[in-house]
């Protein structure tokens, strides 16, 4: 389990983060929604050990990793798998250069084990032929799907997927949110998510967390979030504009 408590984090005089609680229970797919520029990104990056937290903490089974340094959050990174926003492939290297990366750079493994690895990596995305070719030759959904493809490729306890279909076509928005689903099934890593593809991502989530004003405001399965009678979650989940009461 993942545990999130009383998280602040501020830069210069914006707090972002204001004592936020969050529990990910081990095996579930939990989605973080919420405003654009609401502190999304900023939590993903103190799970993953990137930012510092100015208060509270955050346990992974149990132990704290805030405050981590070095080659003890390095153990605990092995043990992710990180889709960033935006997919952040290293563009002077081929996408299967891109899947090797971590296998190389995390696991030090062998390079015949790396090209059989990145070979089943890249087919279980549903991927072929691209192994030879450069991010920039590749469409938007296939980049994704490298991405996917990259976070996954060690077989990490977590999965952290920050806005993973945003730009894609709608049909794409679909084909990544199974291609996530099965990937889950078969392989039952813990998934954090932080998704916009609203309702979409009621369809796959267990758990819904609305982050809003630096907390999370409203948590629990997609039904119960799209049943409350929380103002600030009905507002967001059908986009009325900002001011408007809810009837
Ligand atoms: N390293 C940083 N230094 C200064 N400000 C930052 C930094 N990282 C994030 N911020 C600010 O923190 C706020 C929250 O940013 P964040 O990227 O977490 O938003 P988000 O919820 O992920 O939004 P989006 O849905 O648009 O991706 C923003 O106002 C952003 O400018
Ligand atoms: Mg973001």
């Amino acid at each position: 389990m993942i545990k999130v408590e009383g998280l602040v984090k501020s830069f210069g005089r914006q707090a972002v983060l204001r004592g936020l609680d969050l529990e990910v229970a081990t095996g579930s797919i939990t989605v973080i929604i919420g405003r654009s520029g609401g502190g999304k990104s900023v939590l993903l990056r103190h799970l993953i050990g990137l930012l510092s937290p100015d208060g509270g903490r955050v346990l992974v089974d149990g132990a704290e990793i805030t405050g981590l340094r070095g080659r003890a959050l390095d153990e605990v990174r092995r043990r992710y798998g990180v889709v960033f926003q935006g997919g952040a492939l290293f563009d002077s290297m081929t996408c299967a250069h891109n899947v090797a990366f971590p296998l190389r750079e995390k696991l030090r493994l062998p390079g015949a084990e790396v090209a059989r690895r990145v070979e089943a990596a890249l087919a279980q995305v549903g991927l072929e032929g691209v192994e030879r070719k450069y991010p920039a030759e590749v469409s938007g959904g296939m980049r994704k799907r490298v991405a996917i493809a990259r976070a996954l490729v060690t077989e990490p306890e977590i999965v952290f997927f920050d806005e993973p279909t945003t730009g894609l076509d709608p049909i794409l928005v679909n084909t990544i949110h199974h291609l996530i689903l099965n990937l889950h099934r078969k392989l039952r890593f813990t998934a954090v998510m932080v998704s916009h593809e609203i309702p979409e991502i009621f369809e796959i989530a267990d758990t819904v967390a609305v982050l809003h004003e630096g907390r999370i405001v409203e948590v629990g399965p997609p039904a119960a979030i799209q049943a409350s009678t929380n103002r600030v979650v009905r507002q967001f989940i059908r986009g009325e504009p900002e001011g408007a009461e809810g009837s």
